[in-house]
């Protein structure tokens, strides 16, 4: 039996048993066979939820770059690393071999260190899904620099915020990137976040769609010619187990985004683990995740977690629907994919074009197909499993979050028996538990609470950037001892756990997690508006779609009820990114509160829902007239 490698059910439960009767013994054995340290661990883990403080590997010495590449140089120079696939079908596709990765990534970590940057410097990385943005990542990883990528569809001001946040140096960035048959004129966004950042000293900038743009002087740098110059060898940096590898914003209910801190030894052996594993990757395979970098998924299942595996990925600069809805199934035949990896808005808005997109293509090469992001509902669940993997697929519902940076929850892709809708059991090494609302655990089987994790895995964040007590109050003070997910979870008759959803003021939109707080304050920005509450609303595609109640401040005058939608979704667009923006908003004379001024955000959800027939109980509100108010207005 491998610990490395589980390819029945019963080795999963022997390895899943052994992982936690002896978590130490088990994380030791899989990091000791199958990464390169420069030194071994002293310790392989401590651990303090109350503080809380985790330590991975304490002691230990590494680059991680090493492990994703250099060791891959003596038996896998020739092989692929990187498939690019670019937006436009067009483009031929680029492959880029370990070999070609591994003097790319020096060149530019070479060009970073001349820039002055070094070691624990933050570096924030604003670009597409070109081959720069693999590189960049490794490239800071290489030198010891903390990488912050922004995902590519934020605002300039969601932007600002970030770089500001951490502090970082350095952008790198482009012209302007493809998405379908537009153009995004980023370099254009970056320019204006930086009014509002004094630490950035260098942006350099990668030429993608060829567009004229300022380049401001002695800021602003091309990347190629300062490649084209640079040594095609940079020595690692040597690291300790616990520095920080980068950092990741996710949005939370209430405030600004929180900057999810990684490390590097724990992140880079979870990740590893969870992706052979999980996927059942084999050496040839090609592999596809069609996650944006931007967010974790691609942090860890395009970049990390592949290339340790020395696996070759895709890398997708496009959209499921350029130039037409078969872009997926087309790239899927063009590569031959074996493992398929996508989230349930993606796979509802290609069923709903039926399935003539796919027939024209032939998908015999998959073998594994992969859902994230949010609960995938029974119909897109068959859906894929049907016309995507013609039943002969396993499909690996992956749950996960930033701050877990790997895999949680998920069947193992051939040995366990797949469920719809169910994420199934543990990975291993994690031992999950649904607590009651008075902080007790829920034990047996067919039951439901709140999700919580109670022995830290080793690719745990370890910390908010510049805010640990946040991190404390967010995760580990509901349930003592105890992460806290934020997701509510139930446990089936054979311990198998399907997500219900988030059970906190986040909201779970196309697979991107937006925080009502940050919204609502934008909202309230606008000089027309009083007061705003911000719900979740079914929607076949996107999963939810945001529904706003709005209340106007009593100025008098009278206003064009549409021009006001158009002007805050405007505004919501500018401050945090069209993701953000509202389906449908409900004006309104007030809003239902308790006689302690909170907003009663419950019965406002079932009333959009248009699921009134049972409100709960409205007698503590402050008025409940404004209840029917809203209910005969609701759109
Ligand atoms: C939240 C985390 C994990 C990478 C992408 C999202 C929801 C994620 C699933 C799934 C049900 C899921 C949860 C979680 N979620 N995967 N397979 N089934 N829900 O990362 O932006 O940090 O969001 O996404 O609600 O808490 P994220």
């Amino acid at each position: 039996m491998s610990n490395y490698h589980i390819k029945h059910l019963e080795e999963y439960f022997q390895v899943y048993r052994k992982s936690v009767q002896n978590p130490e013994g088990f994380w030791e054995e899989v990091a000791e066979e199958h990464f390169l340290w420069r030194k071994r661990w002293d310790r392989v883990l401590s651990w303090d939820f109350t503080k809380p403080e985790i330590k991975w590997f304490e002691g230990a010495k590494l680059n991680i770059t090493e492990n994703c590449i250099d060791r891959h140089l003596v038996t896998r120079a020739k092989k692929t690393a990187i498939i690019f696939e670019p937006n436009s079908p067009d483009e031929p596709a680029q492959h880029i071999t370990y070999r070609e990765l591994y003097e790319r990534v020096c060149k530019l970590a070479n060009v970073l260190k001349s820039k002055g940057i070094s070691k624990g410097d933050r570096v924030c990385i604003y670009l597409p899904m070109i081959p720069e943005l693999a590189v960049s990542i490794l490239a800071c990883a290489r030198i010891g620099a903390i990488h912050s990528v922004v995902f590519a569809g934020f605002s300039s001001n969601a932007l600002s915020t970030r770089i500001n946040d951490s502090e970082c140096k350095m952008v790198i960035t482009t012209d302007g990137s493809y998405r379908g048959s537009k153009t995004i004129d980023l370099k254009g966004i970056v320019d204006t976040a930086l009014e509002d950042c004094s630490c950035v000293e260098t942006v350099l900038v990668a030429k993608r769609i060829h567009s004229g743009i300022n380049m401001k002087e002695g800021r602003d740098l091309w990347l190629a010619p300062l490649l084209d110059a640079a040594g095609t060898d940079c020595e690692p940096e040597i690291m300790d187990a616990e520095d920080p590898l980068f950092i990741l914003y996710t949005s939370g209910s209430t405030g600004k985004p929180k900057g999810m801190v990684h490390t590097i030894a724990g992140y880079m052996v979870f990740i590893a683990y969870t992706f052979k594993n999980i996927f059942q990757y084999r050496e040839e395979d090609v592999y596809w995740c069609t996650a944006d970098i931007g967010w974790i998924t691609g942090h860890s299942y395009i970049i990390y977690g592949p290339l340790c595996n020395g696996a070759t990925s895709i890398m997708f600069e496009g959209i499921p629907s350029y130039p037409d809805f078969g872009r997926f199934w087309e790239v899927i035949a063009k590569h031959k994919v074996n493992q398929f990896y996508t989230a349930p808005t993606a796979i509802r808005a290609l069923a709903k074009e039926g399935v003539k997109y796919l027939e024209k293509h032939d998908l015999s090469s998959i073998k594994v197909l992969g859902s994230v992001g949010e609960p995938i509902n029974e119909e897109a669940w068959h859906w894929y499993d049907d016309n995507v993997g013609k039943k002969k697929a396993p499909i690996v519902d992956t749950w996960w979050q930033t701050e877990t940076g790997g895999i949680m929850i998920s069947p193992i892709a051939f040995a366990t028996p797949t469920k719809p809708t169910y994420a199934t059991l543990p990975f291993i090494g994690i031992q999950p538990a649904l607590m009651d609302e008075n902080g007790n655990e829920i034990l047996g089987n067919q039951v439901d609470g709140r999700l919580c994790i109670k022995f830290p895995w080793p690719s745990i964040a370890r910390t908010i950037w510049g805010d640990h007590q946040r991190y404390k109050d967010t995760y580990f003070s509901a349930y003592e001892n105890k992460y806290f997910t934020g997701d509510g979870a139930l446990r089936d008759e054979v311990g198998y756990y399907r997500i219900t959803g988030r059970v906190d003021d986040v909201i779970i939109v196309s697979g991107h997690n937006l925080g009502t707080a940050p919204i609502e304050d934008t909202i309230n920005e606008h000089p027309a508006v009083a007061e705003s509450a911000i719900v979740g609303i079914p929607h076949d595609v996107k999963g939810n779609a945001l529904y706003g109640f709005v209340t106007l401040k009593d100025t008098g005058e009278t206003r064009n009820q549409d021009n006001l939608r158009k002007e805050i979704n405007e505004l919501i667009t500018e401050q945090i990114g069209p993701i953000a923006k509202l389906d449908k908003i409900q004006f309104t004379s007030a809003l239902p509160k308790t006689r302690s001024g909170k907003i009663m955000r419950r019965i406002l959800r079932k009333i959009a829902c248009r699921d009134t027939a049972n409100l709960g109980d409205t007698s503590t509100l402050l008025d409940p007239e404004v209840v029917q108010e809203i209910k005969d207005n609701v759109l």
